[in-house]
């Protein structure tokens, strides 16, 4: 991971936010390359989801809405994690990311241990509290660990649990509920009425202009509706780089289903079109898993929801999640804004409020899962045989930041530059291309590979010399060399950028 970042920093990828001022927790900045990636992630999927399909329309709904909208949606009253305070460090933590676990010797429980959510929390756990039974010198058989998180302490085991920050127990305090959307206030007077808040999801923005949708698109039932944008959450405990930042932007789309439609039959549609998308980008498909909620921890108005899962650095988290959301949200506005939030039934001849289906992914969750699949080192040789080593980003075509990059072998020669340009200026009306002419070739190869760029189009001697006007094609990944033609391409971009 620690390789990925100081690549992404490096090569201009990701920034911290406010940097030159200590940076702010959970805030990103996408620089050059990283702006050009994540807005090629934004244009695919919306050629795919919305201009591609008949059956999806796009929006643009603002951040800031009414603030009933989020009463009805359940965001005030429900949309909160569990805190806790360490009271001697002042650190925060979020109850179902600590975790704790009895020492237990010769059946009788001595201390408690903790420890951070992570990949080897368990291991993590059973060594603590050895190493806690040799410390105090405790005789005895100890028994495997068996961990719990914090939401599940008694009241009894709370103050017995040592806080992660110092070691010593005494002085975490009970979780509570912490209201995650950000507040504001709209208006020049600052009162209780002018309250408004970040949104902390687009996906209201859908439901709340549903019935404008209905009234001017010329839509039929099953449809849906897109949007792309930021969302802002007061994340208790911000973390791994831009999985979990506190401005992200989200990709969702609202599927409307008659009520009496096959749900299940269509949520396995979507999930399926969902996998089929990250592949068509690039991510393998080794990488990805999927997670059935268990009924028991289904948000209240989830019929079903399925994640699918990405195997980051870090562990496997999750990427992208697809929801049976029922009528819950159609249902609340109809009842909090008094506006029917129906569909006419042509066949029944009567309304009906339509069901939901709702894929929801966030662009930077994408963006960190293509940088971390796409990222290797190998050891190469040069012309000469010796043996170095390269960084390469494996990016697909079609998010790639730099889709070509010209290269005249050299800089000084004007037939070369002046061949070179012009294909350049060609090129740079429909697709992101780069110009490079400094320094020796294999350095700008290597230069391309580390950003990412699929092709380099070296415009050579025989360029200039010989007939056909064609040009040396580097291919990244293979690092294999071929003579093409403008014309061929042209359509090798065609193809393969879409
Ligand atoms: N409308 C449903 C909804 O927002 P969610 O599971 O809370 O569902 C959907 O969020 C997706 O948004 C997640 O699967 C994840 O990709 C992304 N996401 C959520 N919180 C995020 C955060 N703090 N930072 C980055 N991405 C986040």
């Amino acid at each position: 991971m620690d390789a990925i970042v100081a690549l992404a920093k490096r090569r201009g990828f990701i920034f911290q936010s406010s940097e030159i001022y200590g940076g702010l927790n959970g805030f990103f900045d996408y620089g050059p390359l990283g702006s050009e990636l994540k807005k090629n992630i934004r244009d695919c999927w919306w050629a795919d989801m919305v201009r591609r399909r008949d059956d999806v329309v796009g929006v643009e709904t603002s951040i800031i809405m009414h603030p009933k909208v989020w009463e009805a949606s359940g965001h005030v009253a429900g949309f909160t994690d569990p805190l806790v305070d360490c009271k001697v460090s002042k650190q925060r933590y979020r109850a179902d990311q600590l975790f704790f676990a009895a020492v237990v010797v010769d059946g009788k429980t001595v201390a408690y241990v903790s420890a951070l959510e992570s990949e080897k929390t368990t291991e993590e756990l059973q060594s603590a509290a050895e190493a806690l039974k040799r410390k105090k010198a405790i005789q005895g058989t100890l028994a495997p660990v068996a961990p719990k998180d914090f939401t599940e302490a008694t009241p009894e085991e709370i103050p017995l649990i040592p806080s992660p920050a110092t070691g010593e127990p005494g002085s975490l305090t009970p979780p509570r509920a912490f209201n995650m959307m950000f507040e504001t206030s709209v208006g020049a007077m600052r009162d209780a009425s002018s309250v408004a808040y970040l949104r902390p999801e687009t996906a209201q923005g859908m439901f709340v202009d549903y019935k404008n949708v209905v009234d001017t698109g010329r839509v039929k039932l099953p449809f849906g509706i897109a949007q792309i944008g930021k969302s802002f959450r007061n994340e208790i405990t911000p973390r791994n780089f831009i999985f979990r930042s506190r401005e992200f932007e989200q990709m969702e789309m609202e599927y409307f289903i008659h009520p009496d439609a096959d749900w299940l039959a269509c949520h396995e549609e979507w999930l399926k079109w969902c996998q089929d998308w990250l592949k068509s980008i690039g991510l393998p498909e080794s990488h990805l898993s999927l997670h059935e909620h268990p009924k028991e921890k289904l948000a209240f108005y989830s019929r079903r929801t399925v994640d699918i899962m990405f195997k980051y650095p870090f562990g496997v988290q999750e990427l992208w999640g697809i929801a049976a959301r029922s009528d819950y949200d159609l249902q609340q506005h109809q009842k909090f804004s008094g506006v029917p939030q129906v569909f006419f039934d042509e066949a029944a001849k009567a309304k009906v409020v339509p069901h939901v289906i709702e894929p929801a992914v966030g662009v930077d969750r994408i963006f960190l899962a293509v940088l971390a699949s796409a990222y290797a080192v190998e050891d190469v040789k040069d012309e000469k045989g010796n043996v170095e080593q390269r960084t390469v980003l494996r990016l697909s075509p079609r998010i790639a930041p730099t889709k070509v990059a010209v290269l005249p072998l050299l800089k000084n020669k004007e037939a070369l530059t002046n061949r070179a340009k012009a294909l350049y200026a060609k090129l740079k009306k429909r697709y992101a291309v780069q110009y490079d002419d400094g320094g020796a070739i294999g350095k700008r190869y290597r230069r391309q590979d580390e950003a990412g760029t699929p092709w380099c189009v070296t415009i050579d001697f025989d360029t200039i010399e010989k007939e056909g006007d064609t040009f040396t094609l580097r291919e990244r990944d293979s690092m294999s060399q071929k003579r093409i033609t403008e014309a061929e391409l042209f359509t090798l971009l065609e193809e393969q950028v879409y």
